[in-house]
């Protein structure tokens, strides 16, 4: 990290400016641009999978830099995991993609956001419309099982420029078959109940192009042998740039679905993966 000392042995008056300290567990490097990591979970922490919450570390002088990040982690683990991008000259992640495990970063309890299961209408199919990192709240979600509990299926559709940058997606799912929570809660028809949808967009893979493209042809229907969307069956969530969150409320309005939040439950929720245009 940019700091010359580890968090972890930082000056004593780094504690004063990190009253909510958690220590790194575990980190994990997926591409040059992306990263997770698990820090420890304050005990008094209760959140609802899908939230978000404040994170970040010091600058030179002890100021935070302080960040949204969606829990990837479901709100039944012991520690918390957040999934990030690594922006080359980003003020948090320059320095945040340099953390080990024993230092520490600064959380804030306080967790919000609309990507929760009390925003939507009770329906047959949920559906995780994610680019990029905007998968975070539905690595918790995933994991989660009131999701299965409230949803007949679950598809997870996930886009990124490249195939690499879909590999946490891909890992995370792949150990979902073998949960034990979920399989013995849904026993082992349970792998059948989720959908996972993985394209990309600008390299060669089995699957192609962009959720909104997918979505309003029809390929996704005909490839998962599912119903086109409609407001009676299918919810969904979205996460991802401004741009796409903007192009997929389209397409779901064009199914009938109309957009919700956590007061005024309907078909679907949005929320941003991350603020401005892009790295
Ligand atoms: C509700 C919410 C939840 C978020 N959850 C996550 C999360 O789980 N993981 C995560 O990595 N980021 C997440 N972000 C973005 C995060 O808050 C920071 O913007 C990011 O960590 C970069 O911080 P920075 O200080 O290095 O750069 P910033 O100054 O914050 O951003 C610099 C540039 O990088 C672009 N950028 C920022 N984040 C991303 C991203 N995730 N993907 C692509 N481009 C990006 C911005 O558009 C901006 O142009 C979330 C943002 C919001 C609003
Ligand atoms: N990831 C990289 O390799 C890379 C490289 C250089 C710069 N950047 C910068 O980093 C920023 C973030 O990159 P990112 O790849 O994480 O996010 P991104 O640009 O939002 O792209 C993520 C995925 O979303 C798709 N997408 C983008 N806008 C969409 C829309 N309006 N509707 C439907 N799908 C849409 C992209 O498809 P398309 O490929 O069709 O756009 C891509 O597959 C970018 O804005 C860019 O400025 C990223």
């Amino acid at each position: 990290m940019t700091l010359d000392i580890p968090l972890a042995d930082a000056p004593k008056s780094t504690a004063n400016i990190m009253p909510d300290a958690q220590t790194v567990t575990s980190v994990q490097h997926w591409t040059d641009t992306l990263f997770s990591f698990r820090v420890t979970r304050p005990p008094s922490l209760r959140f609802r999978s899908g939230e978000f919450v404040m994170i970040g570390l010091p600058d030179e002088r002890g100021k935070p830099i302080l960040r949204a990040y969606s829990i990837a982690s479901p709100n039944w683990d012991d520690e918390l995991e957040f999934y990030s991008i690594k922006v080359p000259d980003g003020p948090l992640t320059s320095r945040l993609q340099h953390i080990k495990p024993g230092d520490q970063i600064i959380l804030r309890p306080k967790p919000v956001g609309t990507l929760v299961l009390d925003a939507l209408l009770p329906g047959k199919r949920l559906w995780f419309l994610a680019t990029g990192t905007g998968i975070a709240p539905f690595a918790s979600l995933l994991r989660d099982p009131e999701t299965y509990e409230r949803y007949e299926q679950v598809i997870l559709m996930h886009t990124c420029r490249k195939v690499a940058e879909l590999e946490y997606g891909r890992e995370l799912v792949e150990g979902l078959k073998d949960d034990p929570l979920l399989t013995e809660i849904y026993g082992d028809s349970f792998a059948d109940r989720l959908l996972y949808y993985p394209t990309a967009t600008r390299e060669e893979y089995p699957r192609r192009g962009r959720i909104t493209d997918n979505l309003a042809s029809g390929k996704v229907f005909a490839d998962l042998g599912l119903p086109a969307m409609n407001p009676a069956d299918d919810r969904a969530m979205v996460c991802g740039s401004m741009a796409l969150n903007l192009d997929v409320t389209k397409v779901l309005e064009g199914f009938d679905l109309r957009e919700g939040a956590n007061s005024d439950p309907r078909e679907f929720v949005v929320e941003k993966a991350f603020v401005g245009e892009g790295v």
